[in-house]
């Protein structure tokens, strides 16, 4: 199997380039990433091909798409006040370079298309926990251009027949996140939370760490940053439905194993 990570060189696409490659039926994995935020040596050792340039040319895309069985799209502009600062680049990015994505999909016979969202989607809508079915209220151009991405996927299955995940991360961290910063034999054509239903407050989270790190963290309490959400937590049983074998990384282990990773830098 031949699987395409967009943004493969970013954080969360190195961590899914190495988990893929550790599976028997990947055989392949292509990495198309203009390395913007992310790194070359994010993908060092893992054997994935990088493809360097934009998800924003078509030619490139044609040539990491041809003969792929999957496409995970994560290349985006991740950042909230990046988009208030500069919301066209972030349309760009991340609601063009879908739409580009799924053009090359289509030319390419039709990969299965999984792709991120994001949890900024239910923005200004308060009620926990968040479930697909409720109403969406983007607070920041990034979350209107992850709508977007949401909505193309979802129009690709119902015009032209593409199989698509569309996933909606929450809070994600782990070894090679910056310090500033899946396939399945299933169609969705609805949005599904990639979350585990768990929630912590800011504070709680910065004792949890002074404990991992045997130490006190120095912390400054400021006013919120525009466009940022300020609660979250995700009903993730459209999750546990699709996948009833995954297990989420419990947060103390998770904390432990990213301090780890940031020790060896
Ligand atoms: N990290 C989180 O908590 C979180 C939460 C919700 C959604 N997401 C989404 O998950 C995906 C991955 O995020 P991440 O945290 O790994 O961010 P990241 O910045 O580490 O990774 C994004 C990658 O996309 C690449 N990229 C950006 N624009 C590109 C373009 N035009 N063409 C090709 N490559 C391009 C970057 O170089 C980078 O390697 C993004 O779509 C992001 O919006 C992340």
């Amino acid at each position: 199997m031949r699987v395409v990570v967009t943004g493969g060189a970013g954080f969360i696409g190195a961590n899914l380039v190495r988990t893929l490659l550790a599976r028997p039926e990947v055989d392949q994995v292509r990495v198309v990433d203009d390395l913007s935020t992310g790194s070359k040596a994010n993908l060092a050792g893992t054997g994935a091909v990088l493809l360097e340039g934009s998800i924003l040319e078509p030619a490139l895309l044609d040539e990491a798409f041809t003969g792929a069985d999957a496409v995970v799209h994560l290349a985006a502009l991740p950042s909230v006040p990046r988009s208030v600062a500069d919301p066209l680049a972030s349309h760009h990015a991340n609601a063009t370079g879908t739409l580009e994505v799924l053009e090359a999909a289509r030319r390419a016979g039709g990969p299965y298309v999984a792709a991120a969202s994001s949890s900024s989607v239910y923005g200004a809508n308060r009620e926990l926990p968040k479930r697909e079915t409720m109403r969406t209220a983007p607070m920041s151009p990034y979350a209107v251009s992850k709508l977007a991405t949401e909505a193309y996927l979802a129009a690709y299955h119902h015009c032209y027949g593409l199989g698509v995940l569309p996933l909606r991360f929450f809070n994600v961290f782990g070894p090679l996140q910056p310090a500033g910063h899946a396939y399945a034999a299933v169609v969705h054509a609805d949005p599904v939370n990639l979350a585990f239903g768990t929630r912590i407050s800011l504070l709680e989270l910065v004792g949890e760490l002074e404990s991992v790190l045997g130490h006190p963290v120095e912390v400054a309490h400021t006013e919120p940053r525009p466009g940022d959400v300020r609660d979250s937590q995700a009903d993730n049983s459209r999750l546990r439905e699709l996948f009833p074998d995954i297990r989420p990384v419990p947060l103390r282990e998770g904390l432990e194993r990213t301090a780890e990773w940031f020790r060896t830098l």
